[in-house]
């Protein structure tokens, strides 16, 4: 009977704690559109598989009145589950405790399952929704956002953390999130800024709202912060399962292997690309064109837009894509581009995804902005990224690769394992227009009719150079060949490099062009 009892006095405890922050305050954050942080877990995690940690947990500040107040779990719910079977470490912030606001013990929470996943080399998904650093609580506070800093920085490529921000990620705190791999925001829901409205208010008399300065839809098309935008919490947590289903564990071992499956009919790669090299088409059709089940799975799908990331398929194996965008500014790389796609094969390489390269661009953006802006040093992150990656680097040139462009796009001079190039390539060291302007300057001056001059040597150069067979002659790509043949090309250049074996030279570490 003594045993019955003790049972019945855990489930009241318990009950009273998984109230969280009370009936009201729950109502207020269902008013919002928003889960409480315990529903938000049972969402995203597989079916009863979530086991909590730490329900007891509570603050010990004595301030402000704070030891005549009980914060239940101190805030943040902490536990592991599963998602599709695989085990997943989680954090969730509760904004109906305190608003989520992060304390001394709220911070070990965190700090302890983030040392457990990487203990157990896990994923990590920490689910933010806080006003920040417990203000209560001083120096503890600044204190506990330290040791999580420190945590996701020393986890970086070593497990896969990945950010959901469900509210706010005020101050401090967002530096969390933006040392993780991947963010996930939300329509209306996600706010995220170092200073808030009315700091900005106060200090520089501008009055903005907290959407405008940022809002989901800020940090997907503007800021670059977010990786993935969703409209409601429901497709948020979608995303985050299929993310997972994409990636490995932790950096030893590889993503897990599907069944092989042939790309959709709808997609003929002979038809893609038109014949006018001047005209746009949609690179991801090529992507759909040469993955399994056509199912490409995209990332930062609304910035930096002229290069398109993220995961495919390739006879059931991961693969990570990284390919020009003609529909966007002629698929250049400019400043964000290039930021956007040396993380995204630094992060391959970091997890064992062999890397697809699909190349049709006309080189770097010219233009004072861009200078101004640090192209040198951005667009150099593409040439560290891909010169360091030792994972499988397979590289296909549809269309124009010029200049510096086509070496940074994992060339054979940056050590691709594979690279092949179709009969439409135009590999040159800048476009056929500018190269004769430059070359035939003075033929074309002097000329009875510059124009027609000036037509005729685009023409020369064009035959001479604007095709693949003269890098093909030097050996630098591997075969011409027919767009049908892709897949069947890729797939054999992906099985040859499952074992690839390449060392470094043994250093601390190397200095990217941050
Ligand atoms: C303590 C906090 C809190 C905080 C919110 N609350 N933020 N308590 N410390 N930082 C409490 C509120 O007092 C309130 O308690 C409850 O949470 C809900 O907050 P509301 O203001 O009623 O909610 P809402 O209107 O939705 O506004 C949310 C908000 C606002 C925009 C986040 O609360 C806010 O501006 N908070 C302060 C944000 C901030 O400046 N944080 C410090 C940033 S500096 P009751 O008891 O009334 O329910 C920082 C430094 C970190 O984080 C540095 C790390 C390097």
């Amino acid at each position: 009977m003594a045993v019955e009892k003790k049972i019945r006095e855990l489930q009241e405890k318990r009950s009273k704690i998984l109230l969280g922050g009370g009936v009201q305050a729950i109502e207020k954050q269902k008013a919002m559109g928003k889960r409480t942080a315990r529903e938000r877990i049972m969402a995203l995690l597989d079916k009863n598989s979530f086991n909590e940690y730490d329900l007891f947990v509570e603050h010990d500040a004595r301030d402000f009145d704070m030891e005549n107040k009980s914060l239940p779990s101190d805030g943040v719910i902490i536990g592991s589950g599963t998602i599709y079977g695989a085990p997943v470490a989680v954090f969730a912030q509760d904004f109906t405790v305190a608003g989520g606001s992060l304390g001394l013990m709220h911070s070990r929470k965190i700090t302890k399952i983030m040392d457990h996943a990487l203990k157990m080399r896990m994923p990590l998904i920490g689910i933010n929704d806080s006003g920040g650093a417990r203000i209560q609580e001083g120096v503890n506070s600044l204190a506990g956002y330290g040791e999580i800093f420190f945590r996701n920085t020393i986890s970086s490529g070593v497990i896969p953390q990945i950010s959901v921000i469900l509210g706010p990620c005020a101050g401090g705190a967002v530096y969390s999130p933006a040392l993780t791999d991947f963010v996930f925001v939300v329509d209306n829901i996600s706010k995220m800024f170092i200073t808030g409205p009315e700091v900005i208010k106060t200090v520089l008399g501008e009055e903005i709202s907290m959407e405008e300065l940022g809002g989901a839809r800020v940090h997907s098309e503007v800021t670059g912060n977010a990786h993935f935008f969703a409209k409601s919490e429901d497709e948020c947590f979608g995303q985050i399962k299929r993310l997972i289903s994409f990636i490995p564990r932790n950096n030893s071992l590889r993503a897990k292997v599907s069944e092989t499956h042939e790309p959709l009919n709808e997609y003929h790669l002979d038809k893609i690309v038109p014949d006018d090299p001047t005209l746009p088409y949609d690179v991801r059709d090529v992507i759909m064109a040469i993955v399994d089940k056509s199912d490409f799975f995209e990332i930062m799908e609304h910035y930096a837009r002229n290069i398109v990331i993220g995961f495919g398929r390739m006879g059931g194996r991961t693969t990570g894509f990284v390919a020009n965008q003609p529909l966007e500014m002629a698929g250049v790389l400019d400043v964000d581009s290039s930021d956007k796609a040396a993380r995204f094969i630094r992060y391959c390489d970091a997890f064992n995804i062999p890397i697809i390269t699909l190349v049709d661009l006309p080189g770097y953006l010219p233009g004072i902005d861009q200078e101004h802006a640090g192209v040198i040093r951005h667009g150099a992150k593409v040439l560290y990224a891909y010169s360091e990656a030792t994972v499988p680097k397979l590289t296909v040139i549809l269309r124009k690769a010029y200049g510096g462009g086509y070496i940074a796009m994992s060339s054979r001079h940056l050590r691709a394992d594979f690279v092949f190039a179709w009969p439409t390539a135009e590999i040159a060291v800048m476009g056929p227009e500018g190269a004769a302007n430059i070359i035939f300057r003075k033929e074309i001056m002097s000329s009875d009719d510059p124009d027609k001059t000036r037509k005729q040597k685009v023409e020369e150069y064009k035959a001479k150079f604007a095709n693949p067979y003269v890098a093909a002659s030097r050996g630098y790509i591997d075969a011409v060949i027919e767009p049908s043949e892709t897949r069947r090309f890729l797939l054999h250049a992906m099985q040859v490099s499952e074992n690839k074996t390449v060392t470094l030279p043994d250093k601390k570490h190397g200095l990217p062009p941050f």
